[in-house]
């Protein structure tokens, strides 16, 4: 079974002698071929949502399933390398290594996994040309612009080919034509190769490209269309 399932996941955080509850009884099911969205205030709850989503934080109640394993079961060995498998993450900041080039990026990844093979490195020039990096392969991080880090960060998440991709404001750092062009890319990995992807966005224009979206507030997620 692929794809992201939360039944009435809760998550508290304690803050001394307070808890704020980030998350209230959040449900939602995404299966493969789904490109959702989610818009919300900052401090709304989205991107503790997708850390749950994609095993780096445990709900404190509830059940989330990922690929038809429950992570609440598995102990930390096991979640590193289940994130490494079968989710692909775009973090709000590209979190680049700072000593590898950007085709390296991407092999990393392919190496944590197990042999990098000829396949591996033609999918990774691939992705990087789609992203129009095809020119950028043996630049270091601080070579590039924030957009241009960004979209390595969008490849790098693509080349494991796990089927769920997890992304908080990839377009943030982009001009709105890198923009369109990037959430058409995720659009297209769902869509050709039936993934199940999460998006966080400030940016209403990204939204026509998302099958559903959600609405965050105040912790609670509803459907909004
Ligand atoms: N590790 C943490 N410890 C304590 N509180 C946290 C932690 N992570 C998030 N929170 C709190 O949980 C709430 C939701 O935060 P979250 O980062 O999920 O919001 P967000 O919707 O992603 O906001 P933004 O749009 O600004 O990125 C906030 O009140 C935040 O302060
Ligand atoms: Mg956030």
């Amino acid at each position: 079974m692929t794809g992201l399932q939360l039944r009435n996941v809760t998550k508290s955080f304690k803050e001394g002698d307070t808890t704020v509850d980030a998350l209230k009884n959040v449900s939602l099911s995404v299966e493969a071929g789904d490109f959702i969205a989610i818009i919300g205030p900052s401090g709304s709850g989205k991107s503790t949502l997708l850390s749950i989503a994609g095993a780096l934080l445990q709900p404190s109640k509830g059940e989330v399933s990922i690929n038809g394993k429950n992570i609440e079961k598995m102990n930390e060995k096991e979640l590193s390398s289940f994130r490494l498998t079968d989710i692909g993450f775009i973090l709000q900041t590209s979190n680049l290594i700072p000593y590898l080039n950007v085709l390296d990026q991407l092999i990393l990844v392919c190496k944590m996994k197990g042999k990098v093979t000829s396949k591996d490195i033609d999918l990774a020039k691939t992705l990087l040309k789609d992203l129009g990096l095809g020119e950028k392969l043996n630049k270091f991080p601080d070579e590039l612009s924030g957009g241009e880090r960004q979209r390595v960060a969008i490849a790098r998440a693509f080349v494991n080919n796990s089927n769920i991709i997890l992304a908080d404001e990839p377009t943030a750092s982009l001009d709105s034509n890198r923009a369109f062009e990037v959430v058409k890319q995720i659009r297209k990995e769902v869509k050709e190769r039936n993934k199940a992807a999460v998006m966080v966005t400030h940016d209403e224009r990204m939204l026509e490209f998302c099958d559903k979206v959600y609405r965050m507030a105040d912790g609670v997620l509803t459907l909004e269309k």
